[in-house]
């Protein structure tokens, strides 16, 4: 082993190079994100008393983000949207501005996504899709979307027997549904779901920052 030293050199090169390039330049570019205002005052500051954005996700929302990470949607869906003129997310409604590093320095993990087989979830929360529209496209995408090739997650709903009142949290099927349940049952979502539901009705890109304004 005469040329110890040069391997130990070599292995010390492809080390530091790495970490200069992966670690080192992106943290000097992003590193100093932080909150702030939609806009900055004159002087470059945040303006005193304005809310600071990206927000935190928090509560119920939160254990959601988890049953995604579960479920594997980041496999066919993004949560990042192209600026305009780059690809055509603008014009199909997925956010009203391009997204930028600073919307996600508030996440622990960033669900960036690389495939698209379905649209990009980044500002799902701020399209006309309430809660039931969505655990009825959960339970099976047939329902709301039909020919769609998203898979059903039925097994984050229970079908219980109707016994007295029915439950306020069922689903509300379309009148003569194929997918509803047997006359005197009901489907309601467990508590995965409904966490699940609070994830994507928060996922909104709603706010202007001041290096991404909203596109009116
Ligand atoms: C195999 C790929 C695939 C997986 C996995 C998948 N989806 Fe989808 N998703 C799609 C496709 C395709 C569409 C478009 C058709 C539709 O609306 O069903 C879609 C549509 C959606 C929409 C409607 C968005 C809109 O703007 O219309 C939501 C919300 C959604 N998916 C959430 C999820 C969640 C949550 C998961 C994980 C539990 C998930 N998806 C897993 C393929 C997938």
């Amino acid at each position: 082993m005469k040329n110890l030293p040069l391997l130990f050199c070599g292995i010390f090169f492809a080390l530091a190079f790495s970490f200069t390039g992966l670690i080192l330049s992106s943290n000097i570019q992003i590193g100093s994100l932080n909150q702030t205002t939609q806009s900055l005052d004159e002087n470059g500051n945040n303006i005193a008393g304005e809310t600071l954005y990206p927000l935190k996700t928090a509560g119920l929302a939160k254990q959601g983000k988890q049953v995604y990470i579960e479920m594997g949607c980041i496999y066919c869906h993004t949560q990042q949207v192209r600026r305009q003129g780059f690809g055509a997310d603008y014009e199909r409604n997925w956010g009203p501005r391009q997204s930028v590093a600073r919307d996600y320095i508030m996440q622990d993990r960033v669900l960036l996504g690389t495939m698209r087989r379905g649209p990009d979830l980044m500002h799902v929360g701020g399209r006309p899709l309430n809660a039931d529209w969505h655990h009825l496209h959960l339970y099976n995408p047939q329902i709301t979307s039909k020919g769609s090739n998203m898979p059903p997650f039925a097994f984050l709903y229970e079908t219980h027997k109707i016994e007295g009142e029915p439950s306020p949290d069922a689903l509300k099927f379309p009148p003569n549904s194929e997918y509803g349940p047997e006359e005197g049952y009901e489907i309601v979502p467990t508590r995965d779901a409904e966490a699940l539901v609070e994830y994507l009705l928060s996922l909104k890109l709603d706010y202007s920052l001041p290096e991404a304004q909203i596109v009116e």
